[in-house]
């Protein structure tokens, strides 16, 4: 895996006032959005401010990821166009039906970073996977794409896609479509080796139930989360990054691990359990992810 995602922060494109905002935030991503965030009017605008912002605005250790337009739009193409002359670190694709349309987005940024001169594979792909009801279906073949570094999903436009008139039950969890997809998100993501990203909680007024979720994504595999407001940040980073116990015990166990195979065993008993590879897997993912996390 490469670059560790914890906080993938939205900042609604061209406005400049939450850019320099989200500048000071602890965000390790920042998308600037092209798509829906911004009125079909707003658009070309929109595209020439974001592209000023890639040349001009030094975003310290925030990597810089362009959320463009559908290519089944009159703008997607000319977003990825006009932002490779200074390229970002990446794009979000939103709205991705089939391996045809990763393939489609590749073949247009491979024309551009010949075309510029700049080292071919570079920019990354992350995709949102499950926005349409053809792309829950092919989920797993969308992160095969070497360019691919992360999968994300999205629950609000699967709604609009299938017709649901809600993506949750009173008690705020999931109804099943919305849990499968999920699900089938983060699997497809291990699959492929490519980062799981969690999708935005949009009752931004609501701390207590972004905090559930998001720790709810950690424990089962995902390893970030998408942002919407600067209030967010905070807590899905803290969400996403080992508790001081958790990395003890981790180390715990791994010295334990070593002290049972000098005497010959693989599997043997930590704090009451059995213990054999899974877990020493799961300790050292915890480590490194501590490791990565020591960032800000
Ligand atoms: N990034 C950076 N700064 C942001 C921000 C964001 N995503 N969202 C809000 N802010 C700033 C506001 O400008 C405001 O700044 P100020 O204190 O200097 O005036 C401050 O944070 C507090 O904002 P608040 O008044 O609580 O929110 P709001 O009513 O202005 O905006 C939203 C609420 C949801 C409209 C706004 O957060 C937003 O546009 N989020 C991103 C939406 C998006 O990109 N959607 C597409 C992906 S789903
Ligand atoms: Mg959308």
């Amino acid at each position: 895996m490469t670059r560790v995602r914890r906080a993938a922060h939205f900042v609604p494109g061209g406005i400049e006032k939450m850019l320099s905002k989200a500048l000071t935030l602890p965000a390790d991503t920042l998308i600037l959005d092209l798509e829906d965030a911004v009125l079909p009017e707003n658009k070309d605008a929109t595209r020439e401010v974001v592209a000023g912002w890639l040349r001009d605005v030094d975003f310290g250790r925030q990597e810089r990821v362009v959320r463009m337009n559908p290519l089944d739009t009159e703008w997607g193409r000319r977003d990825l166009e006009r932002t490779m002359v200074d390229p970002p670190d990446g794009y979000l694709v939103p709205k991705v039906n089939s391996a045809a349309d990763v393939a489609e987005v590749d073949r247009i940024v491979s024309a551009a970073e010949r075309e510029h001169g700049h080292p071919e594979g570079q920019v990354k792909l992350l995709l949102l996977g499950t926005e349409t009801p053809q792309g829950l279906l092919s989920i797993g073949e969308l992160p095969q794409h070497p360019r691919v570094d992360a999968l994300s999903w999205g629950a609000e436009d699967l709604s609009a896609g299938i017709g649901a008139k809600r993506n949750r039950d009173d008690a705020g969890h999931y109804l099943p479509v919305f849990a499968h997809a999920r699900t089938m998100t983060l699997v497809s993501a291990c699959a492929a080796g490519v980062q799981p990203l969690d999708t935005v909680y949009i009752d931004f007024n609501n701390p207590d139930g972004l905090r559930r979720e998001a720790l709810e994504s950690a424990a089962m595999g995902y390893t970030g989360k998408i942002t919407i407001h600067p209030s967010q940040i905070e807590i899905v980073n803290e969400a996403f990054t080992p508790s001081p116990e958790e990395v003890e015990e981790s180390r715990e166990l791994l010295e334990a691990y070593e002290q049972s195979r000098a005497e010959g065993r693989g599997a043997f008993t930590f704090r009451g359990q059995m213990v054999d590879v899974p877990h020493i897997t799961r300790a050292r993912r915890i480590l490194e992810q501590a490791q990565h996390s020591d960032t800000s």
